[in-house]
């Protein structure tokens, strides 16, 4: 029998795919899932795969390979979508991409399946990730093709199949969270005018609820890579779970935008993402102090750039392999310390200090011992102003002579 690898959540939309696929195409379903962030009951999943009539399932933590693998990455590049969202979701699916194929290959599957809807990226992301990897593999997008309407309908064929829904703890919204962040969607926020109820958010605080006294945080890298808060040395996964509770507490990292889609629809999106904000603010503060004014304001073109292209599902693309080089090759220079203080939803840097520092204060002061040469500014200042002289008062030159012809 010819074999289909789903990714599978354990939600009504892949618990129900996993029959459909069955009996559409006839094919023995196994089950992948993967731990990114949101660590759900393995039996649970388990129980679920097997009822609607998987032969197997695997369920993998990948909560390492996500962040050294995808968030580093990530993090070098300052990678976030339309000036805001750090791209949590657009950074997991090549990742689910990568081990459908894997696992497909290993179980000699020929086809992949997921339970993105036909609406969205997710699809962009995991099927252009899949194609790149290995175009032999089929793909089946069963929310694309069935014929189940609205929610009530996918219960209903459920509950006909003796497929387990926990249709009560159902959240009003659509979620997708890992260790870099939820992504919020659907019922009442798709009204673009409404704020978004305290119920929406799930890793931060509103404000009425956040510390009233302000904390003050030192986040330490080395290389590029954050290694200790408040010097405490941990493990990437943990640092950055630890860090989404305490930013989170303070309620730092809420955006809320309308996004541009690949498929050409504007969403309104609620995000949150404590860790990342903080973590991609730290990095930027240190990079600012350690490197160069022409490779900070080129690299800011790049950054734009790369979070297109993980947005739109070209994660395995020559461009952005070629630009991770581009990000990875000053990271040495990105180690020191960034001091940072929470305060009711800001996570404001106040302090910053690097070995690699650009920035001498004998050379900045306004003060005493001031070690900066300023007769120099005045050659300088006249070859700099030179193309423009006179450009203002008189557009052409006044030793302009019209030629005879
Ligand atoms: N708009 C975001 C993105 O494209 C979030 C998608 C959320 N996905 C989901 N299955 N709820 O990355």
């Amino acid at each position: 029998m010819k074999k289909v690898v789903l990714a599978f959540s354990g939600g009504l939309d892949t618990s129900c795919a996993v029959k459909w696929i069955q009996d559409q195409y006839g094919l023995e379903v196994i089950c992948f899932s993967a731990f990114i962030g949101e660590v759900k009951d393995k039996n649970e999943l388990r129980r679920k795969a097997l009822a609607g009539g998987a032969k197997k399932i695997f369920v993998e933590d990948l909560k390492a390979e996500f962040a050294s693998d995808f968030l580093i990455p990530a993090l070098w590049a300052q990678a976030r979508y339309e000036n805001g969202y750090p791209l949590a979701t657009a950074l997991g699916r090549p990742l689910i991409a990568k081990h459908l194929v894997r696992i497909a290959e290993q179980e000699k599957a020929g086809y992949v399946a997921h339970g993105c809807t036909g609406k969205g990226n997710d699809q962009v992301r995991i099927e252009v990730g899949v194609r790149t990897l290995n175009p032999d593999l089929k793909i089946i997008a069963p929310l694309r093709e069935w014929e189940f309407k609205t929610r009530e309908e996918e219960i209903e064929y459920a509950e006909q199949h003796k497929i387990p829904v926990d249709a009560s703890k159902k959240s009003p919204y659509s979620l997708d969270k890992n260790i870099w962040g939820i992504a919020i969607e659907a019922g009442v926020l798709e009204d673009a005018w409404r704020e978004p109820p305290a119920d929406a958010y799930v890793m931060t605080r509103g404000l009425d609820k956040v510390p009233a006294k302000p904390k003050y945080v030192v986040i330490e890298f080395e290389a590029g890579v954050p290694v200790k808060v408040d010097g405490v040395r941990k493990p990437l996964v943990k640092l950055i779970e630890d860090l989404n509770a305490t930013a989170g507490a303070y309620g730092i990292g809420r955006f809320d935008q309308i996004e541009n889609r690949l498929v050409g629809i504007k969403s309104r999106e609620v995000y949150e993402a404590p860790a990342a904000d903080v973590l991609l603010k730290a990095h930027h503060e240190l990079e600012s102090m350690v490197m160069d004014r022409e490779f900070l304001h080129y690299k800011k073109v790049l950054s734009e750039k790369y979070a297109e292209l993980v947005y739109y599902g070209l994660w395995f693309s020559p461009l952005k392999t070629a630009l991770d080089a581009f990000f990875a090759s000053n990271q040495k220079r990105v180690t020191g310390k960034v001091r940072f203080k929470f305060d009711r939803g800001h996570a404001i840097p106040v302090g910053r200090e690097s070995k690699y520092s650009l920035y001498h204060e004998k050379l900045a002061t306004y003060s005493k011992g001031d070690t900066f040469d300023r007769t120099m500014a005045e050659g300088f200042l006249k070859l700099w102003g030179l193309p423009y002289e006179g450009m203002a008062s008189a557009p052409m030159r006044r030793d302009h002579k019209q030629s005879k012809t």
